[in-house]
């Protein structure tokens, strides 16, 4: 990688993206790139001529979130500066690493590298397996460290998702998958438990949830589980499930300015 700065985009949901993020861009200081983390959900800007663009991002329905999409469609034309993307994953990505490079290469990128890592679940854990989870987290953190030094010495490779990528990512932008989504997993909150503070809405990267007296869930969800991982109260869940309340790091982290 040629340029002396960074600027890694993500979005996570529930905090694993955000640890893979964090655990590249700590590679990426220690050989000399400066690295600013950024959010993904409040847009991409084109970045400046010596710095390099990094994606990351939650796979979703084998791809990644409609609203991320969208944000990488309004990504500005590059002028031949490094791209690189990372995902996290339950366990298989599908649609996500072809589509995307095609997406970066046709804006004027030079995409560098690919990886993505196998985090634990998170979504519909009727318990959630700590100990599993923990050594997850510590191999995802170790990948990506490898994958930070491998852009760095310009061994990454960005390789193809195989025939059916396309496909899967062709149905992931359609209405159909995500509708499913939500039947599957009909978000509700239990007004019982609910603090009313109010977190769910103003961290729901798709702007379904309304700040009412209590939150009202609007007809857009994509299901990304932030509102469930950082309800404080965890009232916020799907009738009759006992499904367990997962995130991978706190809400101070998820919302810090200093990444
Ligand atoms: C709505 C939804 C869809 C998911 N779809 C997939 C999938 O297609 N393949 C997969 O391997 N994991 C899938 N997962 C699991 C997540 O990719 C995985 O847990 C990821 O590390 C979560 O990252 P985050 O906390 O940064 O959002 C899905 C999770 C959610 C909530």
């Amino acid at each position: 990688m040629k340029e002396s700065s960074v600027d890694l985009y993500f979005f996570s949901g529930t905090g694993n993206t955000l640890l893979a993020a964090r655990a590249v861009a700590e590679g990426l200081r220690t050989g000399g790139k400066s690295v600013r983390l950024l959010r993904l959900e409040k847009g991409l800007s084109a970045p400046a001529g010596d710095t390099a663009l990094g994606i990351a991002v939650t796979t979703a329905c084998f791809s990644t979130y409609p609203f991320a999409w969208e944000a990488l469609e309004q990504l500005p034309a590059g002028d031949g500066q490094s791209a690189f993307a990372l995902s996290t994953m339950g366990g298989f990505s599908g649609g996500l690493r072809s589509p995307l490079r095609k997406l970066l290469d046709g804006k004027g990128y030079r995409t560098l590298g690919y990886a993505e890592f196998v985090m634990p679940s998170n979504y519909a854990n009727k318990s959630i397996p700590f100990e599993e989870n923990r050594v997850k987290i510590g191999k995802c953190q170790e990948q990506s460290r490898d994958f930070a030094r491998a852009l760095l010495e310009g061994r990454a490779e960005w390789r193809s998702g195989g025939l059916f990528s396309p496909f899967f990512n062709w149905l992931a932008r359609k209405k159909a998958p995500w509708k499913m989504m939500k039947r599957s997993f009909p978000l509700e909150v239990d007004k019982d438990r609910c603090i009313q503070c109010g977190k769910c809405a103003r961290l729901c990267p798709a702007k379904n949830i309304a700040m009412e007296e209590y939150p009202r869930f609007l007809d857009h969800c994509v299901v990304c589980q932030r509102c469930v991982a950082f309800c404080p109260p965890a009232a916020i869940g799907v009738r009759g499930k006992k499904y367990e309340q997962y995130r991978a790091v706190e809400y101070d982290t998820l919302v810090s300015d200093t990444l």
